[in-house]
This record gives C-alpha cells, sequence and structure tokens, in this order.
C-alpha cells in the first residue's frame, strides 16, 4: 500500500500517495480522494490524517511559509514532456460536463406564440378603460412635418381600405387592423437597429433606447398575430404588405438617419390616430357591425401575450390594443422632445 504524502505550499494543499499525484486539492478534494481511492483509502484513514487540522494550520500560519518544499510529483512527472498517461480532460472536474438539470433552460418543444417575448406593460381592467383620445400640438417645423404627413397618409389609408365611404363590416376592420399592424412594426425594429448600428460604430453607449423601441416592434407584431387568428390574408394582401414593407422600411430608415426627432414625432402622430382608430372599432363592438365580438373569445395567443382572464373576449383584446397604441403615443412623443444622447426614462416593460 502506498504512502500517502499531503505537502503544504502556502496556502495550497498538495496531496500525493506516491505513486500517483492526486493535484492541487482543496480540503473537501482530498477527503473525496481518500473515499473513492480503494488504493490509498485505508492506509488514509488509518493514519488517520487530520485534514482539518493541516489546513487550519496553514491558515493561521503554524508552518512558516517559506519552507522549502519538495517539488510535486506531479510536476516532476510531466516536466521532462511525458505526457502518455496524462489524465483525460472528461474526467477533470472542472472539464465535467453540466448536469443535467443546468440543461433545463434548453426548449425543446416549440412553445405556442404569445409565450416568449419581450417584457411589456400588463393592463389593469381600469386602465383599459381609461385611455382617451389625446393630442399633442406640433410646436417646430419638424413636428408640423410629422402631423401633416401622418394625415394626409390617414386619408389616403382611409380611401384603401373603404373606410371613408360605404358600411364598416368585419372584413374591413380585420383588412384594416391587420394591414396597419404590419407598418406600425417598422419604426421601433428600424429605429433599434440604427440606434444599435451607430452605438457599435462609434464606440459609444445608447442611452438606454433599443430595448424600447425593440419591445414596441414585437408589441406591434403581437397585434398582427392575434388578428391573424381571426383572417386568412388573400394573396393580393401578401402583396400589398411587401410592397408596403419595402417602401416604408426604405423611407422611415432614411429618415431616422436625418432627423430622429422627425421620425418618433412621426410615430407619435401615428399612435394618436391609432387610439383614435381602436376606439371607432370600440364603438363598432358597442353599437355597429361587430357587436358578436362582446362575446366573441379571445384567440390564445392574446390570453398569453396579455394574460387575458380565461373567459375574456374580442372586446377585451381591442380594449388591451388601444391600452397598447396611448403607451406608444406617449412613449414616442416622450422621445421626440429629447436629445438622442439622453437617456431612456422607460424602463423594460414599462
Ligand atoms: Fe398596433
Ligand atoms: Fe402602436
Amino acid at each position: 500500500m502506498s504512502a500517502l504524502k499531503i505537502v503544504i505550499k502556502g496556502s495550497t494543499l498538495l496531496c500525493s500517495n506516491g505513486a500517483k499525484s492526486l493535484g492541487i486539492a482543496s480540503k473537501q478534494a482530498v477527503w473525496n480522494k481518500f473515499i473513492l481511492s480503494g488504493q490509498t483509502s485505508a492506509r488514509c484513514l488509518a493514519t488517520n490524517v487530520d485534514v482539518d487540522k493541516k489546513v487550519k494550520d496553514v491558515k493561521e500560519s503554524k508552518i512558516p511559509k517559506e519552507t522549502k518544499m519538495p517539488e510535486p510529483d506531479h510536476l516532476e512527472h510531466f516536466k521532462p514532456g511525458r505526457v502518455d498517461d496524462m489524465p483525460e480532460p472528461d474526467s477533470l472536474q472542472h472539464f465535467k460536463k453540466p448536469k443535467e438539470s443546468s440543461s433545463s433552460a434548453i426548449i425543446t418543444k416549440t412553445p405556442p406564440p404569445g409565450v416568449i417575448t419581450l417584457p411589456h406593460p400588463i393592463w389593469e381592467e381600469q386602465q383599459v378603460h381609461e385611455v382617451k383620445i389625446t393630442h399633442t400640438p406640433p410646436e417646430t417645423i419638424i413636428d408640423k412635418m410629422a402631423y401633416y404627413n401622418v394625415q394626409m397618409l390617414r386619408k389616403v389609408f382611409d380611401i384603401f381600405s373603404g373606410f371613408s365611404f360605404g358600411y364598416r363590416n368585419e372584413r374591413k376592420w380585420l383588412n384594416r387592423i391587420s394591414f396597419l399592424e404590419t407598418v406600425a412594426g417598422v419604426p421601433g425594429m428600424v429605429a433599434a437597429m440604427l440606434r444599435h448600428m451607430k452605438s457599435l460604430r462609434r464606440l459609444q453607449r445608447d442611452f438606454g433606447w433599443i430595448h424600447t423601441l425593440l419591445e414596441e416592434a414585437e408589441n406591434e407584431r403581437m397585434h398582427l398575430l392575434t388578428v391573424l387568428e381571426l383572417k386568412q390574408p388573400s394573396m393580393l394582401f401578401k402583396l400589398s404588405v411587401i410592397a408596403s414593407q419595402g417602401v416604408f422600411v426604405t423611407w422611415f430608415s432614411f429618415c431616422y438617419m436625418l432627423s430622429p426627432r422627425f421620425c418618433h414625432r412621426f410615430v407619435g402622430y401615428l399612435e394618436e390616430e391609432a387610439v383614435k382608430t381602436y376606439s371607432k372599432c370600440l364603438e363598432d363592438i358597442e353599437n355597429g357591425s361587430l357587436q358578436h365580438w362582446q362575446t366573441q373569445r379571445a384567440p390564445d395567443v392574446a390570453l398569453r401575450y396579455w394574460k387575458l382572464k380565461e373567459d375574456a373576449t374580442m372586446k377585451d383584446v381591442i380594449l388591451a390594443i388601444r391600452a397598447d397604441e396611448a403607451h406608444h403615443r406617449v412613449v414616442n412623443h416622450t422621445l421626440a422632445s429629447m436629445k438622442p444622447t439622453q437617456f431612456n426614462p422607460y424602463k423594460p416593460g414599462q
């Protein structure tokens, strides 16, 4: 049976059994080796080595630190380059694979939409009913340009979506909402990307705007995914979306590079119109063509995303969407009034 040797060097405890090095070891590791190694355990336990005492002695410096200690066996062994019998990395503690439990964060099944999302406000019943139609008067020339641009687009879109004439039936509503949401999801993503790139390019911080912009973009996309549960888009609709996205992404990116203020003010006024549109939708749910939405069950994606109650209806969904739009309205008007180098006052999910 080989002899156990404990070497104390400085505050480090080295343990070997003569024939084979056990390496640099903590107190716990030494005991683990004693227990696991059949060859040494009998001798070690028989000699009643008091590791606790050894460690304590080192800490209290009872053993002079300057004591000349012999080179540990394992170093002597590998110094000449004899590496054939080096241990496999997998057998070493610090190379071991993580335990099963630590890999449970990996998603193996496809989750339904609305589960994995960025933080976003969850509205109380009272909050969704308190939303009001408001208007921030344009002050500067840039504000006025943004305002009149939105007014012009609104008029064109009212004609395009059939809202300027005829009866507003469910088909018109679903077409209008789903098309608008494909556009509404663009500004936040474009602005976030451009700020991200600027931060990388100039080696400067972003001042905390990116997360708010990304949350807005995702929120608009969730509006779209919710409405698509009620409507299957036609080929003409899909082509219109592709065309409008090509134009709007190009135009908005160009505008954002020139004037972030114009773009956030533009989105602020766009959101003012969105609140008007969803307020009108709620009127039609109360007294118009959408009265069945008072009882029609909300899509599952909406229940998950807004954490609505199990028996929520489409009316509850529209109330939540309108509250989101009112939130975008105030956020974008706030960002438009700030310098791009001022810190974003909105925390994630607020
Ligand atoms: Fe929206
Ligand atoms: Fe919005």
